[in-house]
């Protein structure tokens, strides 16, 4: 298509700039701002140790495209070590973040004209991505719990190539029961249907919910995941796909093309942070928790209705109606619509933020409800 003399593909065209980032822009400096999923954490010292020492020894080349052997190994040893699955090494490309992951695993897998299936509410590269790889979207709504609905799942599956997956949920919070993954994957794999199983805030589970990982139920699996969130690194952009050689293969062909190898300095530091102490993740996920319960319980006590997240780093309260008082009293979270139509009644409202920000976020909810 031409757009103003300018030669824009209709594929392109069709695509939505994320509404998350939009918001983040439009907030005015005084507000509080919690629509980033970004944690507020540094990037633990060791791991930046790691990535000062692999500058310092030049390791400033291209890597082999899959990523460091090393790294690669290490990956399929924690894949085996903290998600009960066994991956080659072979069977891991390291990528620029789950993002990237996630789009070459998309552009492999779809045809133009599948139908690949996602939550709504669900994470926003989800439809977007699969409008890129020519695909058709197809979302699945949520129960009123924002939980998946194991029959409606399966209704979705007809016909689809892809299932994206994504526990524990961005937007929503909800961490999947282990009956439900097993059973989208047992099906899909009947139905030969590939689910590509978003794990990236697998850490971020509270009180008794459990993450699973949905390749322990069946082979026609993608896993991604990345350090972005776990480890606090996500402007270092690593990340990793894993599955069967057989989608592995094809998956390294647009890597390549489009990334080449992700960046040695941040594979040196996944490196540290995949192999070294693990309490940093812990620590985080006790601050989270926390911080979980403060906004729950603060928006409870003013009399917002809602399950209780948990897991990853987000609540997702019924408010949308007061979404312009709340960005008036100086307090900024997501639309729920920028997640799908279904998302329509909600705010999305990071809690990645310090206690005291999160406080004052419902000392000014507050001040609303109270008007
Ligand atoms: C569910 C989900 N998947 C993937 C990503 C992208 O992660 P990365 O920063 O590693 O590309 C995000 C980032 O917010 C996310 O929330």
């Amino acid at each position: 298509m031409k757009m103003n003399g300018y030669n824009i593909s209709e594929r392109v065209l069709s695509v939505e700039l994320s509404g998350i980032r939009k918001f983040f822009q439009a907030a005015s400096p005084n507000s509080v701002n919690l629509t980033l999923g970004q944690p507020d954490f540094d990037t633990p010292q060791h791991i930046k140790d790691a990535a000062i020492h692999a500058i310092q020894s030049g390791y400033c080349g291209y890597t082999f495209n899959a990523g460091l052997p090393e790294l690669r190994l290490a990956i399929s040893d924690k894949l085996d070590r903290e998600n009960s699955l066994s991956y080659t090494s072979d069977q891991v490309i390291v990528t620029a973040g789950a993002g990237e992951a996630l789009y070459i695993a998309l552009q492999s897998l779809v045809n133009p004209g599948d139908t690949v299936v996602y939550t709504d509410p669900g994470f926003v590269s989800y439809a977007e991505c699969t409008k890129l790889a020519s695909g058709r979207g197809r979302p699945l709504s949520l129960s009123s719990d924002l939980c998946i609905d194991i029959e409606q799942a399966k209704e979705a599956m007809d016909g689809a190539r892809v299932f994206v997956l994504n526990s524990p949920s961005n937007p929503t919070g909800t961490v999947e029961p282990a009956e439900t993954i097993r059973a989208i994957v047992e099906y899909a794999d009947d139905k030969g249907v590939c689910v590509i199983s978003d794990e990236v805030y697998e850490h971020f589970v509270y009180g008794d919910a459990k993450h699973v990982s949905a390749a322990q139920f069946g082979d026609n699996v993608l896993t991604i995941n990345a350090t972005s969130k776990t480890y606090a690194m996500t402007g270092w952009r690593l990340g990793f796909v894993a599955g069967p050689s057989e989608y592995i293969d094809q998956c390294i062909k647009v890597h390549q093309y489009c990334q080449t190898c992700a960046t040695s300095i941040s594979q040196y530091a996944a490196l540290a942070a995949y192999t070294g102490d693990q309490s940093c993740v812990t620590h985080m996920k006790d601050v989270y928790e926390r911080r979980r319960d403060l906004v729950y319980d603060g928006l409870t006590r003013l009399g917002f209705t809602f399950k209780r997240p948990e897991g990853a780093f987000y609540a997702f309260a019924p408010m949308a109606s007061l979404f312009s008082k709340l960005v008036d009293a100086g307090v900024v979270g997501v639309p729920g619509d920028a997640f799908g139509k279904c998302g329509a009644p909600y705010v999305r409202f990071s809690y990645a933020a310090a206690d005291e920000v999160l406080s004052e976020a419902i000392r000014r909810i507050g001040t609303i409800v109270s008007d």
